[in-house]
């Protein structure tokens, strides 16, 4: 696939119905990314929550006077808890004007649209002058990338110098045989994936400091296992709302997404950069 088809597969993919009402009824409410679940189980609105929270204690003190950028913002329930929470700014980009459009109502209805602002847009050619933001923001979005390092040259362009830089992606492993996550990669119409490798590597090229790079990967099938089973159990609702033929392919989908992460073939974690000052 060329990359401005891999980013218009993301626009339409999350664009449709049945995509919009799968991640809002059983994803995680406001939240569509990987959570952290304790061992005795949790939600999967509370571990997605957790994730949230641990990435924003890792940043030096957001307050009022930050601007943030979240990419790739899904319907901005990550943007409005940063805003609520520390009062800072949060500028979502995100390509789906169909998440946009939730993303502004849910924003208008908790009192946050002078706080938090929601714009059309695509990660790899970002709208922005250079050295806008003070933190930038992401979370499982760079997997929909045909372009990751291209992304990432976005990010250091519009992070202040001596800004920070955060995200989680679902990676495949360092050492992924060849061939194997072709299943995985079907279900969401991605051609590849990144990787701790590829990103402990590029982000010095571009002049980010690593600060810390958690490894989270057996979240990942904790997580997908739960969706999957919240899938099965919602299965006659979420049909009416979503498709039959969607949530099917979901169900199959997310069985690979598992069973590749018990085999331990993908990863996850919060990587954390700083752009050198
Ligand atoms: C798994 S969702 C994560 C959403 C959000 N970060 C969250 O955690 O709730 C992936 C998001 O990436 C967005 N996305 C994919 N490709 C994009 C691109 N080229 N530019 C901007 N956003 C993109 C999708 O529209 C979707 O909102």
């Amino acid at each position: 696939m060329g990359e401005q088809d891999v980013v218009k597969v993301a626009e339409s993919y999350y664009d449709s119905r049945e995509a919009d009402q799968f991640y809002l009824n059983i994803w995680g409410g406001e939240d569509i990314h990987v959570g952290l679940y304790p061992e005795a189980g949790g939600s999967i609105i509370e571990a997605s929550r957790a994730t949230v929270e641990r990435m924003a204690s890792k940043l030096d003190g957001l307050n009022p006077d930050k601007r943030v950028l979240d990419i790739g913002a899904g319907y901005g329930g990550s943007a409005r808890y940063l805003a609520k929470t520390f009062g800072c700014h949060v500028t979502c980009v995100n390509i789906s004007e169909t998440q946009n459009q939730r993303n502004r109502q849910l924003t208008d209805e908790q009192g946050l649209a002078d706080k938090v602002s929601v714009l059309h847009g695509n990660f790899e050619a970002l709208p922005f002058e250079a050295n806008s933001f003070d933190v930038v923001w992401c979370q499982d979005s760079l997997l929909h990338s045909g372009n990751r390092r291209r992304v990432l040259e976005e990010v250091a362009r519009v992070v202040k110098p001596g800004g920070e830089w955060i995200f989680t992606d679902p990676m495949q492993a360092d050492d992924c045989p060849r061939g194997v996550l072709k299943p995985v990669l079907d279900r969401i119409h991605l051609d590849t994936m990144g990787s701790f490798e590829f990103y402990k590597k590029v982000h010095p090229e571009l002049g980010f400091d690593e600060v810390e790079v958690e490894d989270l990967s057996w979240q990942l099938p904790r997580h997908y296992g739960r969706v999957r089973n919240d899938l099965q159990t919602r299965y006659d609702e979420i049909i009416k709302v979503s498709s039959k033929a969607y949530v099917d392919r979901m169900i199959e989908g997310l069985g690979h997404w598992v069973d590749a992460g018990k085999k331990k073939y993908l990863s996850w974690g919060i990587l954390h950069f700083r752009l050198k000052a």
